[in-house]
């Protein structure tokens, strides 16, 4: 049994073609043969009526332009003589008929000429049948001509016709796992729109269900976010009161605790916002990344220098992309907080915003661990804090990063550096260039001291 609908169809339309063929060329060689047998009998008819009124002698033939294509005039008298293949001729009834003679069966008209004497005009019947069936043969080489263009051209006219079923499987697997708009049902033959329909109608209950998923998530992060805040407070104020030394450990040791869940709440309402309102690309805003980039720096700067970490552009170009620039900040900030959390003090930590091969990029260096080569499959994933957990991670930051890019439209790749008495993690994202505002890559570079944000930018 044939799976595949264009190979079912071929097979039917081919067998049909076939079939047909057949049958026509069965019918045509036949038709034609019989026509060719009555063409040959009509110019006997027509060489005897010639013959009426002339008289020759014995057998002789008429040879046309082939040698085979002899007729012979026999000259029978009026009463038997002869050799006995005339005298047997002579038996015969006036008319066509098939008689032997000279060893050979012969079609034969006999005529009788008023004066009584007789005559035959012959002709070998395996001559006819030759002279037949060549052109019978002849009629059926334009049907066999015929029937592999009919192939190709039922070929091409199924795949013309399963087009859109392979555009549209191809549109499906190129959708984002997020993405659940519509499918278009205009210009799609009639007998997909019940199928496309039926995806419509999938693809509307699952965005019905992500959204009430993302929506228990943001309600439950924002529900929690205030006791926590006043917990914290609370934590926060136990520090100011004198208490014993193995209290003050616990107190320590729960504001940490805090801490590590008003991170969490916030991770998880950092992912909670991006996912709530999806839009496509072109509605998303205009952004000018070197500024955000310069901004978070800006935010990030005294924690570095409290870890003892240099943290500066090593390239800066103005660059413009689509995306909301609080969801850029998210991506630089995450992939800042990794870089200050896993270097160790005296590190330096290099940003790069710059252009190439028309995209945006946006890299971070570090010189700190690198992540194990098992690991790098799976820090994408949400919750996975790699073979070495370091502080107060959750384990959400990279997989944040990676949806708001995949929502941008870009790419994100981690390699570990590997040099002579160096180690580190390099983080590229390339997002979409919007708009070209500047288009001389050389022109926005700027040094490492110039970290601060320019005033009156973002
Ligand atoms: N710059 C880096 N150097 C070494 N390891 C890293 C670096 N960035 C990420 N990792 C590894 O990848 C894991 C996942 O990172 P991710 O940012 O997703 O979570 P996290 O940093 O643990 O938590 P969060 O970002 O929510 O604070 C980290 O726990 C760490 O093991
Ligand atoms: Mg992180």
């Amino acid at each position: 049994m044939i799976r595949s609908l264009r190979g079912r169809l071929y097979v039917g339309l081919t067998a049909i073609i076939l079939l047909t063929g057949a049958i026509g060329s069965m019918f045509a060689y036949r038709w034609a043969f019989g026509e060719a047998i009555e063409l040959q009998d009509s110019i006997l008819i027509q060489l005897a009526s010639l013959a009426q009124n002339a008289s020759f002698s014995g057998g002789q033939p008429l040879h046309g332009v082939e040698e085979d294509t002899e007729v012979w005039l026999i000259e029978l008298g009026k009463t038997p003589r002869g050799s006995a293949d005339d005298r047997q001729l002579f038996t015969l009834q006036d008319g066509l008929q098939v008689a032997t003679w000279k060893n050979q069966p012969v079609r034969v008209l006999l005529r009788t000429r008023p004066d009584g004497s007789r005559f035959a005009v012959a002709q070998p019947t395996a001559i006819r049948d030759e002279t037949a069936r060549d052109v019978a043969f002849r009629t059926l080489l334009p049907i066999a001509a015929l029937i592999p263009c009919l192939m190709v051209v039922t070929a091409l006219v199924i795949a013309y016709s399963l087009r859109p079923m392979v555009r549209l499987a191809g549109d499906l697997d190129a959708r984002r796992a997020d993405d659940m708009t519509p499918l278009p049902l205009s210009a799609m033959p009639s007998e997909l729109q019940p199928f496309i329909t039926s995806i419509n109608g999938l693809l509307a209950r699952m965005r019905l269900l992500m959204d009430q998923q993302r929506r228990f998530v943001a309600d439950a992060a924002h529900e929690l976010r205030t006791p926590i805040t006043a917990l914290s407070l609370q934590a926060e104020n136990l520090a100011s009161v004198a208490l014993p030394k193995r209290a003050r450990e616990r107190v320590a040791a729960l504001r940490l605790g805090m801490h590590r869940t008003k991170h969490l709440l916030e991770q998880l309402l950092a992912l909670a916002r991006h996912e709530a309102a999806p839009t496509g690309l072109a509605e998303k805003p205009l952004a000018a990344l070197d500024h955000v980039a310069k901004e978070v720096v800006a935010d990030l700067l005294p924690e570095a220098a409290d870890r003892g970490i240099d943290l500066g552009f090593a390239l800066v170009e103005p660059l413009t992309v689509r995306g909301e620039p609080a969801m850029l900040a998210a991506i630089i900030r995450n992939l800042l907080e990794n870089a200050l959390r896993f270097t160790p003090r005296g590190g330096t930590i290099d940003i790069g915003v710059y252009r190439e091969d028309g995209m945006a990029i946006l890299q971070v260096e570090d010189t700190g661990p690198g992540i194990a080569s098992a690991d790098m499959d799976q820090v994408f994933e949400p919750f996975f804090r790699g073979s070495r957990p370091e502080g107060e991670g959750t384990g959400l930051g990279l997989s944040i990063v990676k949806r708001i890019v995949d929502s941008l439209g870009g790419r994100i790749a981690l390699e570990n550096i590997a040099g002579i008495g160096r180690s580190g993690l390099r983080a590229t994202v390339r997002l979409p260039i919007a708009g070209d505002p500047d288009s001389s890559p050389s022109k926005g570079k700027e040094s490492r001291e110039t970290q601060a944000p320019e005033p009156g930018c973002g």
